[in-house]
């Protein structure tokens, strides 16, 4: 049978310390809500005795949470602990989590005391608390640059004073996977009253090695992980729940297993990215936004075949409808095909030929291919040979400049050239082209727009061109939006009979 490991969430503890991620009320409501129905075991809800607001939170998010244990942080100091008991009222199931330094730098230069103080002091806070509630958790705090041996004794004096859970932070995310695997060993090893107490790890990612290290500790025997949605939380974060929960979801080797409703991991971190307004890297393991997206050609034609070929975890499994295939100018035809036909286009091969080279054309001008530009490019493909073709388009613009244009239209299969001058790039194109038509034209109406976002997106152009009482409608597309209007100008003409 596989080991269940516990999933301690501390988003809206250690995470919301983060400036400029603070929720009020209402909103650690959701995300504690949230948290529930993700199957989170235990809910860190706050730090009473640091805010009113705080202390609030922890008070209301007990009343609305049932199944995960709430849990609340205090200093190994007898008002701490009173606060947050007061606050845990009406929780069903709680926890106070009380603790103190252990390290030489704590004990020496923040706590500026010995180490048999720390020892008594850790002590009498897990008693302390313990008549308030019969779950205490104790953490060593920067326990990852602590003395083995030292910390091997606070740890046997918590645990009989009470903890039923003891935490080792690597508060300062100092310690190197084997370093801190061998700690929580060492703990499982010399603290003879260890099995009574479930042992916690909680990383921080300095050296961005947090999800390594909650990992090791978890393959030496620790059974209670804290964690962060998205990972965020003091400095560089804290470890990330999604990845460890993956990970153990996928090394099906290790032979655990958590209670996490891994379908909810997308919807919760876009939750909690929302609320806090901290944005999820694009490469964030597990929720970013390219972390199942493929955009080079041999990547994308090896998900084509069998998506296992390039991804360890089926997206479905974290929320995530499907993989994506970037369209971009290092995609090949397999991935265009694929497209197109997602598209409902099905294309012969000629089509397919003929698309793939103005694809190709586009996407070295624009970073990235989208179905509106796909759709547009074959709208360009089902049209066929135009009468008019645009063929060279050069401008002189800017501040201070004469417009001037020179405009090269194939004309039933004979390039003419002409140079006009005009109020603006356009009007002097425009006026080029006329010159070359022997037609009386008249501009009736003339719209540009960009089709989706950004600075290196399609402009699109709608021109309406009346000739002999007649109205002939034209339409182009181009990264060049004077392109795109004399294009649209000359797709309109090319329809006069
Ligand atoms: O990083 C840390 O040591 C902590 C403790 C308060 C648990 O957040
Ligand atoms: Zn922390």
């Amino acid at each position: 049978m596989n080991d269940k490991v516990i999933i301690f969430d501390t988003t809206l503890r250690d995470g919301e310390q983060v400036p400029g991620c603070q929720l009020n009320t209402i909103e650690k409501i959701q995300v504690a809500r949230a948290l529930e129905a993700l199957g989170v075991d235990v809910i860190e809800a706050g730090f009473p005795i640091s805010s009113p607001g705080d202390f609030k939170s922890v008070v209301e998010i007990s009343k609305v949470v049932s199944n995960p244990v709430i849990c609340a942080l205090t200093r190994a100091v007898k008002k701490d602990i009173e606060v947050a008991a007061e606050a845990l009222e009406y929780a069903k199931r709680k926890r106070i989590h009380t603790g103190i330094g252990t390290s030489p730098f704590h004990i020496k230069y923040k706590i500026r005391t010995t180490p048999e103080e720390i020892l008594k002091r850790a002590a009498d806070a897990v008693k302390y608390a313990r008549k308030f509630v019969d779950d205490v958790e104790f953490y060593a705090e920067d326990a990852g640059r602590s003395d083995n041996k030292y910390l091997a004794k606070v740890i046997e004096a918590v645990i009989k004073a009470g903890a039923t859970v003891v935490n080792i932070p690597d508060t300062t995310g100092y310690c190197m996977p084997e370093e801190y695997g061998e700690k929580i060993r060492y703990l499982k090893e010399n603290v003879p009253n260890i099995d009574k107490a479930v042992i916690s790890t909680h990383c921080h990612n300095d050296l961005g090695m947090a999800t390594a290290n909650t990992m090791m500790g978890v393959v030496n025997g620790a059974r209670q992980v804290e964690v962060t949605i998205n990972g965020i939380g003091e400095r560089a974060g804290n470890t990330s729940l999604e990845e460890v929960v993956m990970i153990i979801k996928s090394h099906h080797d290790l032979k655990l297993k958590t209670d996490i409703n891994s379908k909810l991991i997308f919807s919760t971190s876009r939750l909690v990215s929302t609320l806090m307004s901290m944005p999820v890297q694009a490469n964030k393991a597990i929720v970013g936004r390219n972390a199942f997206a493929h955009s080079s050609g041999i990547h994308q034609d090896g998900v084509l075949k069998k998506r296992e070929n390039y991804e360890i975890i089926d997206p479905v499994e974290v929320g995530i409808r499907e993989s994506s295939i970037i369209l971009t100018a290092r995609s090949g035809r397999a991935a265009l095909s694929h497209r197109l036909e997602q598209l409902g286009f099905t294309p012969n091969k000629e089509e397919l030929d003929e698309i793939y080279h103005r694809f190709l054309f586009l996407a070295d001008k624009k970073k990235e291919i989208n179905d509106e530009d796909i759709r547009i490019l074959m709208g360009e493909v089902a049209q066929g040979e135009k009468a008019l073709k645009l063929e060279l388009l050069q401008v002189t613009c800017g501040k201070s400049a004469i417009p001037v244009a020179t405009v090269g239209v194939r004309i039933n299969g004979e390039v003419h050239t002409s140079t006009s001058s005009g109020n603006g790039p356009i009007d002097a194109a425009f006026t080029a082209v006329k010159h070359l038509i022997s037609k009386t034209v008249h501009l009736e109406e003339f719209l540009i727009q960009a089709i989706t976002k950004g600075s290196d997106d399609l402009g699109k152009v709608h021109v309406q061109v009346e000739h002999q009482g007649k109205i002939y409608y034209g339409f182009g597309t181009n990264t060049d939006i004077i392109t795109a209007s004399v294009e649209a100008f000359i797709d309109a003409l090319s329809k006069i009979k």
